[in-house]
């Protein structure tokens, strides 16, 4: 039987065992699922080169293990009810035998379209059910997918196919979202005029039936694709550390990043970790509002629910379509008992008003979850006051793209939870914090970087392309540590507390945006000379964007070039990055050695220029007090 962790105690010997012995712990989660052959070492590792190995010469398929491993029991449940954007337009729901044979088939199409095992396949599709069986049909098959999310640039998705060199595209014809339906096979006619050479095969699902331009030799569409395809495809046999899938993300420096996960870790993890946080029972409904575009989608839409056997819901549209009362609709009639969403969302609807949610009866919620940014106090008492009508646990989960799964999160109804607080590290998570030396800070009650000291099953096992990257953005800061990039406080209790990002990475709305990335879009519009970006605090995306631009003319209509910058920035990235302040400088502090001092520049967005250090040591000091005049003025 799966271990699913039901007091406090029995927490707290799982976890010493898990530190004790972490190898014999992941081998008994892992001896749950089917293997084709079992593995003969369960773990060889070191954070040095990074070279990180679970369950050595093991050989399996994930999906055999989301989809056929559940049939005979399940075949009739329903895997996933599909809601969408269109509140009048019936749910869709889909039992685990025909998500298997949609699987199936798809998987079959792909092959008919000469897709192998180790093919990269780039997914840019809405949130319909046929982009979970894209996700799907490809591991299935061993193709490795690369899910972009469909709010992405021509310019970003461009970036994503080359780096990844897939050579075929999913995509759908457009997307709804609210009162908007997005184009999105022109974004990919678009990007793939942008040099995507390796591109032979564009797959094209039929979402809201508007024309598109089909383009002869290169499209096809998904109904076609699937004709005369067969319900049963047998599943490619692949190694534990064969790659499962790419999925791009921000970091401080340069383009993003393909993290890399793999089948056998990531399906141990996953799994575990959502029984377990979630406490998940038989029969419930479990609701996840992310994107499949993101991790927290993959992880915790897709794999993790169906590797536990549950009814996992996908939704297509936004918190607020047609009204702010949306999610509630949605809860009351799905009777949703899990529910698990962003800071952000709970931000906007509670800025909505009460008047949206009062009144409401949600007796089927028992877990409240919510993931991405750091949720602030007034959100989280308004989660378990005005959603969880005080009974519903609220389970602050803390990880990220590379760590594949939830690291540090309260387990519901066993872990005491505490307002904004991500509490205690899961089994097998060894967390630590550091100071800027790379020293351990031990003791409670203390502050500083968060690391973890040694590997759980889905870590991330290189950058896609370029190890070395993988090596320095991770694993060189410190010393035999994988560092997060994040802040945190451990308090008396021990509870963890995320603070935010200690590098320049911005998280707009839980999303992670690299100031370098945004920057180099800006310098993109004509007329800019340099530019430096920040975070600010936002009520509601949790943080903004703010802009310092330096232009090379005198202007003469500074709100046209304003605009002008939004465009390019979103054109060069999405309306995810688009600047929500933009200051126009002469010039930019920078220290003797031409380096910008973003500290200043993060105190003046931040609207706090009272004690900005000592700034006699800068190049150009005099340009402080211009940036804080005109500061007042954005
Ligand atoms: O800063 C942390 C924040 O989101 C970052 C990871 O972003 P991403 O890879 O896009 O994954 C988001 C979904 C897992 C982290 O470095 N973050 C994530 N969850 C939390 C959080 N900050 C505070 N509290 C959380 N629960």
């Amino acid at each position: 039987m799966s271990l699913q962790i039901k007091t406090l105690d029995e927490y707290r010997q799982v976890y010493t065992r898990s530190v004790a012995d972490p190898e014999g712990f992941w081998a008994e989660q892992a001896a749950e699922f089917q293997w084709k052959k079992p593995w003969k070492q369960v773990l060889k590792w070191n954070f040095r080169e990074p070279r990180i190995k679970w369950f050595l010469g093991g050989k399996l398929n994930i999906t055999e293990n989301c989809l056929d491993r559940h049939l005979e029991k399940r075949g009739k449940q329903v895997a996933l009810i599909w809601e969408p954007n269109d509140p009048s337009k019936k749910a869709r729901k889909i039992t685990y035998k025909q998500l298997y044979a949609q699987v199936c088939q798809f998987a079959n199409a792909l092959k008919a379209q000469g897709v192998k095992k180790g093919d990269r396949v780039c997914i840019y599709m809405p949130m319909t059910p046929e982009l979970s069986v894209a996700l799907l049909a490809c591991a299935r098959i061993g193709a490795i997918h690369s899910v972009v999310f469909a709010g992405f640039s021509a310019v970003s998705l461009a970036d994503r196919i080359k780096d990844a060199h897939a050579t075929v595209v999913l995509t759908s014809d457009y997307n709804a979202r609210g009162a908007k339906n997005i184009p999105v096979k022109t974004v990919v006619d678009e990007a793939l005029g942008l040099g995507c050479d390796t591109v032979k095969t564009v797959i094209v699902h039929q979402n809201t039936g508007d024309p598109v331009k089909m383009m002869e030799g290169r499209d096809i569409w998904w109904h076609d694709a699937i004709k005369g395809k067969r319900k049963s495809c047998k599943a490619t046999t692949m190694d534990s550390e064969d790659m499962l899938f790419i999925l791009y993300t921000s970091g401080s420096t340069g383009k993003p990043k393909g993290v890399v996960h793999t089948h056998g870790g990531y399906m141990v993890y996953t799994d575990f970790t959502f029984r377990n946080v979630f406490q998940y029972q038989e029969g419930d409904v479990y609701w996840c509002t992310a994107d499949i575009g993101w991790i927290t989608g993959h992880s915790y839409i897709l794999y993790g629910p169906l590797l536990a056997g549950a009814t996992t819901m996908m939704f297509e549209g936004v918190p607020t379509y047609p009204d702010a009362g949306r999610f509630w609709d949605v809860i009351q009639r799905h009777k949703v008992n899990i529910f698990y969403t962003a800071p952000t969302a709970i931000r906007a609807l509670m800025a909505a008003g009460d008047q949206w949610i009062n009144n409401r009866r949600m007796p089927s919620l028992r877990v409240l979850g919510t993931v991405g940014e750091p949720i602030n106090e007034e959100a989280w008492h308004w989660y378990n006051e005005k959603v969880g009508k005080k009974r519903c646990p609220i389970v602050d989960t803390w990880w990220q793209t590379e760590t594949g799964g939830i690291l540090i999160s309260p387990i519901a109804d066993v872990t005491p939870t505490k307002p904004c607080f991500a509490t205690l590290p899961l089994p097998g998570v060894q967390p630590c914090l550091v100071d800027a030396s790379g020293k351990e800070i031990t003791g409670n009650d203390v502050e500083g970087m968060l690391c973890i000291k040694f590997p759980w099953p889905s870590i991330l096992r290189t950058t896609y392309g370029d190890h070395e990257r993988c090596r320095t953005n991770y694993f060189a800061a410190f010393k035999n540590l994988y560092f997060t990039g994040d802040g945190a406080r451990r308090d008396a209790d021990g509870y963890y507390r995320i603070i935010g990002r200690v590098d320049d990475v911005i998280n707009v709305s839980g999303h992670r945006i690299g100031t370098a990335e945004v920057e180099d879009a800006i310098n993109k519009t004509p007329g800019v000379v340099e530019s430096a970006v920040v975070g600010f605090p936002h009520d509601i995306k949790g943080q903004g964007i703010y802009a310092y631009v330096i232009v090379n003319d005198r202007l003469e209509d500074a709100a046209a070039f304003r605009q002008k910058v939004v465009d390019t920035v979103t054109k060069q990235i999405g309306p995810i990055a688009k600047p929500d302040k933009i200051q126009i400088v002469s010039g930019l502090p920078k220290t003797r050695s031409g380096k910008i001092m973003r500290r200043i520049l993060r105190k003046v967005a931040e609207g706090d220029t009272s004690n900005l250090g000592d700034i006699s040591t800068l190049l150009n000091p005099e340009v402080v007090e211009e940036i804080k005049v005109g500061a007042s003025r954005v």
